[in-house]
Parts: C-alpha cells; structure tokens; sequence
C-alpha cells in the first residue's frame, strides 16, 4: 500500500477542484481534498476539521521535559478533554538534539526517548505533534530541518509522529540574505521551503497533519493550501493577554475565504487557563476561536488546571460550533465601534452569532433581526449561559466589557 501511495504522489502533482466539496477516498488510505482554492494531495485523516489538542509551548516553553508531555496526555484523559475532541499532544520547540554521525536528528536530554513518549501517548488514544524549522535553527536556537527535510520527515514517520508544525524561525534571515528587498522572490523562497517538506512527509507515507507557521508573511492563506498546509498561522505570536488575544482574534475578519474542510486559518494557540486574563476573557478568546473555525490547541498546563478553566475548553456547544462538519469559518457582520457581531453557517441550516464587546464598560448591542439574518421571535440557545435567548427586533443584548454573549439557532 505505502509504494502505491508514494509512486501516486511521485506521478502527480496539485490537485484542483471545488473548496465546498468533501473530501474524496481514492485509495484505501489515501485522500484528495477538492477545493475551488487550489489544495494540495494529502494523505487520509488530515484535518477534516480544525485540529484539537494541546501544545506545550505557551505555558512551558523551552523548558518543556518528557514528564510533562506525558502529563499533559494523562490529563487529557482523566480531564474529559480527549473525549470531547482534544487529541492532539503536540511538542513544540526544544526538543531537539545535535544531530548524529550520519546527520539524523536526534532528541536532547530533556526527551530520551522519542519512540517511548509516541507509544505512550498513542497508548491513551491520543495522537502526537512535533516541531521543527526550514531554517538551520529553529526560534529557541535548536536544530532546523534546513537541508535534511527528507531525512527528519522520514524520522518523524518512524518514532510515529502524526502532526508537525514547522516554524520559519532562522528561514527568515535566508530569505532576507538572498531576496533582499525583492518580494516575489522571498515569497517563491518561502513556498519552496514549505512545499519541499510537504513532499517529504508525503514520502513517509505516514498521514501527519501539517502546519505552517510563518506568521501570516506573504498572504500565506493565498498558497498555504496548494503547498500542503492543512493550517497556518496568521499572526504573530499570540500572549496571554486581552489586547494581543483581541487584536489577533479581531483581525482575522476577511480570511474566512480561505479555510475549508482539511485547510485551515490559525490565529495561534489557546491561552485560556494561563491566569492572565478574566474568565469573561477567555469565554470570549474561546468564542472567538470557535466563529473562526481556528484550531483549539489548549497551551495551559493540563495537570494543574481549575473547574473555571475546565469548564471553559470543556463547554461542548462552543466546541461543537468549532468543530462544525459545514467547515465554513465565521465573519463579521456588523460594527460600531467596539461592538462587533460575528456569525458562523453551520450544518443543516443553524448559524452561530457571536456579539462580541470589546469595549472597557458594559454595553447593549440592538438587536436587527435583518443585519442577523433571522426571523424575529427566533429562539436561540446562549451556549455560555445555557438559557435560551429570544431574538426580536428592537429588543437589546446586554454584554459585559471584553465578554460575548454566543447564541446558537436558526
Ligand atoms: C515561534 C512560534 C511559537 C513557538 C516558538 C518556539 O515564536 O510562533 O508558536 O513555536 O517559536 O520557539
């Protein structure tokens, strides 16, 4: 089966169709995602919907250890999580060693044994990401896949990896050493570097979901999904604070275009439970991840986490409108200065609405049953509140400052 799959990617090259379409099995392990914006060939099982999980970077960060990815697996069992859709433990920087006589990669102290750590966590039924870099170095100064991008797809194939998520990190400094100022050609670099590790995970055989990390440089969401990408980040790095989660979050409006079933926008990692912002905060980050049909990779520490946290990444209707089989991601439907009103299609003719405060006092939003696209008197539920909310025109939605109140109906 696998020289099939690998002689069928070595004979073709991009697929092109319909974005609204599904995807289509055309061997038993094999899946092309048909797409009016251009997608790459994948293998099955990539991303059908926003990916969910936990990354261990936004609370660890390089001094992430083995312990503590297994934890964080452990903790996705016992806390619900994987039950309701987190599956994915996903490594980020530092796990990198020196690489061996024969310039395999191999794994620093902190992690000594890569193989172990991906049959433990397989073991809970979960799946497992790593990271690496285009570049010679990746941001925290380890070892890039710059020039051995066959070589660690094939490694990641073989310790069983499932996700990776690349990071253009020192990539930058090559672009600007060879393009300069000359934007198409830091921009064809970029694609290249990009694509060339797509077709070596494509060689692997083994489907690993594939994420680009280059921080939305170069419209990335234009040609992400042709070289491979089954999501991308958008933005900067976002910080477990209101402003930098809000101005991320917010600026998403206009992208929605680009994400489909197997392709989506990133806005970047949660941070809910990472103690800097309110609970009405990180309702709305939530929320807010949920209209943009982003990926719900948690980035708290999962072994020390408290019932408001819990119940937060665990509300099953806000997760549920993310993971929405439609695949259509939200947009922004009205504006008056910062009071927004987002909503999102879902399935079998429902549509999430989302009023979104992004004010310092409480405000009321009006409600216009034509600017929502509804029947006056419609009857909606309040995800956060579980109550039901009646939508009628010239009646009024209350919403604390940095809060959303999420409906979801017809
Ligand atoms: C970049 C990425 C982050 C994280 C760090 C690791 O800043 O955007 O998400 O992966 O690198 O060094």
């Amino acid at each position: 089966m696998t020289t099939n799959i690998v002689s069928y990617f070595e004979r073709s090259s991009v697929t092109r169709g319909r974005c609204a379409s599904a995807f289509l099995t055309v061997v038993l392990n094999l899946s092309v995602a048909t797409s009016s914006c251009a997608v790459a060939q994948r293998l099955a099982s990539d991303a059908r919907t926003p990916p969910m999980g936990w990354n261990s970077w936004n609370h660890f960060a390089d001094k992430v250890t083995d312990a503590d990815v297994r934890a964080a697996a452990d903790a996705l069992v016992a806390s619900g999580m994987r039950d309701a859709g987190y599956v994915y433990v996903n490594i980020d920087d530092s796990w990198e060693g020196d690489r061996d006589a024969k310039g395999n990669v191999q794994s620093n102290k902190k992690f000594p044994d890569m193989k172990a750590i991906v049959d433990y966590v397989h073991s809970k039924g979960l799946k497992i990401g790593i990271y690496s870099s285009p570049g010679p170095k990746t941001c925290a100064g380890y070892e890039g896949s710059y020039n051995h991008e066959e070589q660690d797809a094939r490694k990641y194939a073989e310790w069983g990896f499932d996700y990776l998520k690349y990071d253009q990190c020192s990539f930058g400094d090559i672009i600007r050493q060879q393009a300069g100022e000359d934007l198409a050609k830091a921009s064809s670099m970029q694609r290249v570097a990009y694509e060339k590790m797509h077709k070596a995970l494509l060689h692997t055989g083994r489907p690993i979901v594939y994420s680009f990390c280059q921080y939305g440089l170069y419209a990335v969401w234009k040609w992400a999904p042709e070289n491979g990408a089954n999501l991308w980040r958008t933005t900067g790095d976002i910080k477990d604070n209101w402003s930098q989660m809000s101005l991320i979050g917010f600026q998403q409006s206009g992208l929605e275009r680009f994400a489909g079933p197997g392709h989506w926008n990133d806005p970047d990692m949660l941070e809910v439970g990472n103690g800097h912002m309110t609970k009405i905060e990180y309702q709305t980050h939530m929320s807010l991840w949920a209209i943009l049909a982003a990926p719900l990779l948690a980035g708290n520490d999962l072994s020390a986490m408290t019932q408001n946290t819990l119940s937060i990444l665990l509300n099953k209707d806000v997760i549920a409108i993310d993971q929405d089989r439609l695949g259509q991601q939200g947009y922004r439907v009205w504006a008056q200065g910062p009071l927004e009103i987002w909503e999102r299609p879902l399935e079998n003719g429902h549509k999430a609405i989302a009023f979104f405060n992004r004010g310092e006092s409480p405000m009321s939003f009006p409600v216009d049953v034509a600017t929502l696209g509804i029947n006056s008197g419609a009857a909606f539920t309040d995800v956060w509140q579980k109550k039901t909310t009646i939508l009628q025109d010239g009646s009024e939605i209350l919403v604390p400052n940095h809060g959303v109140t999420l409906l979801r109906g017809k």
